[in-house]
């Protein structure tokens, strides 16, 4: 059902998160029903321009990124007329975010046009902007009046949707909350974090708490050890700026892979509610063991071939220091202190210039207790795996033994697959209409709450300082279209020599 009247006011209309994912999201969700009927979409930025001008440059650019870029087969026409009915409710605010004036300027045109659309004063604000802007720019929405709050069902309500990265360290994290949080209340604040926004994120939950069969052997009694993959093709794309100072790490791990971590650990929480869930959460987090600088490995893509093409080393990048030291390759090892996890490893890697695109968390289960048949030895009979595919090719797949067919009793892996396309039809999705459509209805289920930035910064933070002050001398130490340093593999074999990370591959296309 659509949500309620409301705002919406983009900080950062001009950008490309606006562009490529927010925009082509509303329009998604128009097209599905799901914009409220009394709407206003408000775009703010520093460039002078008419609203038409905005609309028709976004208009030009919606064709090439409302369907899933990673989906083959989904149609790509806009359908004018719902677009022209969006368009209706658009309309465009210049002005320097860091300027009070513009804020009364935003003001005055917001509430004529609350009056006109009927939307209550219901607001949002979403900050699709630099880092750097979002304290100021909370200061000012409180300084103005914008988002004042009152603990009360029938009073409007105002929020604002913060984007990542939320803080740099520890210590910026807590003084970006306490900035945040001297303006706003704890439930006005959407830190977002675009991976829980896709489906099979949230499938992880449905797989774990949906059925009987998982839950009695998830845990140290049974399962070995975890390995969470994040792997790219993508460089830094142009980002060589921003990236420089933010590396694999804080762009990544504790955001990203962390929310994968937690969808896989957290305990069952007592209900569907968001305080529930995002409690287990914070828990988990809680849990995780501050990392010790023997714990990570880091990784910088020398030159190589990605997907048949060659391409140049990360530091011949555009605005990268010819001698970076950042690092665009992260592996980890990570133990959670809890009675559920207690010995169990949890690996993690994500990295840029891989040999193929692909999220998996791969379980894998301890072995039988004694190597029954003839000619197995504990050594040789391969591991129980439970892969669950994020992207792409989204799906499930569990790896056990079976006889080989003929005479004698000889073992041998086999594969059950379960994907997703094969059982639904995929609806057109960027990943951000779930998250907007939960901030619209006033869900904070899939948003991060402050005690769980703050723990995530804590559990990385002493590598981050290692790494700050020490100059990696092998930088680049992977090849691009390789599987990442040597040095990270040693996480797992050095903690039992038969653990290796798992191919950066992906499952073959149907047989
Ligand atoms: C972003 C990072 O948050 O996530 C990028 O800044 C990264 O560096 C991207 O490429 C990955 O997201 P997705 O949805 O393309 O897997």
């Amino acid at each position: 059902k659509p949500p309620g009247p409301c705002a919406i006011v983009i900080f950062g209309a001009g950008g490309d998160l606006t562009k490529r994912l927010l925009m082509p999201a509303l329009y998604n969700l128009a097209n599905t029903g799901l914009t409220p009927e009394k709407f206003v979409l408000i775009g703010a930025d520093i460039a002078k321009r008419s609203t038409d001008d905005w609309k028709s440059s976004l208009h030009k650019t919606l064709e090439s990124f409302i369907g899933d870029p990673n989906a083959e087969d989904q149609i790509k026409a806009i359908d004018e007329a719902n677009w022209s009915k969006l368009a209706a409710h658009m309309s465009y605010v210049q002005g320097d975010f860091t300027d009070a004036g513009f804020y009364t300027a935003l003001k005055t045109e917001l509430e004529s046009l609350e009056s006109q659309h009927g939307t209550g004063g219901n607001r949002l604000f979403y900050l699709a902007v630099a880092d750097r802007f979002f304290g100021t720019i909370v200061e000012h929405l409180g300084a103005a009046g914008l988002v004042e709050h009152k603990d009360d069902e029938n009073a409007p309500w105002r929020r604002v949707v913060i984007e990542k990265p939320f803080g740099h360290s520890l210590d910026s994290a807590k003084a970006l909350n306490a900035q945040v949080l001297s303006v706003l209340n704890e439930k006005q604040v959407y830190r977002i974090d675009h991976f829980l926004g896709k489906e099979t994120v949230q499938n992880i939950m449905a797989l774990r708490f949906g059925n009987g069969m998982f839950e009695p052997i998830w845990n140290r009694d049974r399962i070995d050890h975890v390995q969470i993959t994040v792997a790219e093709t993508v460089g830094v794309e142009g980002r060589g700026k921003f990236y420089e100072q933010t590396g694999a790490l804080r762009d990544m791990v504790p955001n990203h892979v962390f929310q994968l971590l937690a969808m896989v650990t957290m305990e069952p929480p007592v209900g569907f509610k968001p305080e529930a869930i995002r409690d287990k959460k914070y828990e988990l987090f809680a849990a995780i063991e501050t990392l010790a600088d023997n714990d990570a490995v880091r990784g910088q893509y020398g030159k190589g071939t990605v997907a048949g093409k060659p391409v140049i080393a990360y530091r011949e990048e555009p605005d990268v220091a010819k001698d970076s030291a950042t690092e665009t390759y992260v592996g980890m090892r990570l133990k959670i202190n809890n009675w559920r996890w207690a010995g169990v490893p949890f690996y993690i890697r994500t990295g840029k210039h891989m040999s193929c695109r692909m999220t998996e968390i791969a379980i894998q289960f301890k072995k039988a207790p004694l190597a029954a048949f003839q000619d197995t030895s504990l050594d040789t009979l391969p591991p129980n795996w439970l892969v669950l595919r994020i992207q792409p090719d989204e799906g499930i797949a569990l790896q056990f033994e079976v006889k080989h067919p003929g005479q004698t009793m000889r073992l041998a892996p086999a594969n059950m697959e379960f994907r997703y396309r094969d059982w639904f039809t995929p609806e057109p999705n960027v990943g951000y209409e779930t998250l907007l459509y939960d901030c619209m209805i006033g869900d904070q289920t899939l948003f991060q709450r402050a005690d769980m930035v703050e723990e995530t910064w804590r559990v990385v933070q002493g590598v981050l300082d290692h790494w700050g002050s020490t100059t990696p001398a092998d930088f680049p130490n992977y090849e691009s279209g390789g599987p990442g340093p040597d040095a990270s593999d040693a996480l797992l074999s050095d903690d039992d020599p038969t653990r290796h990370w798992r191919p950066v591959a992906l499952p073959a296309k149907d047989p």
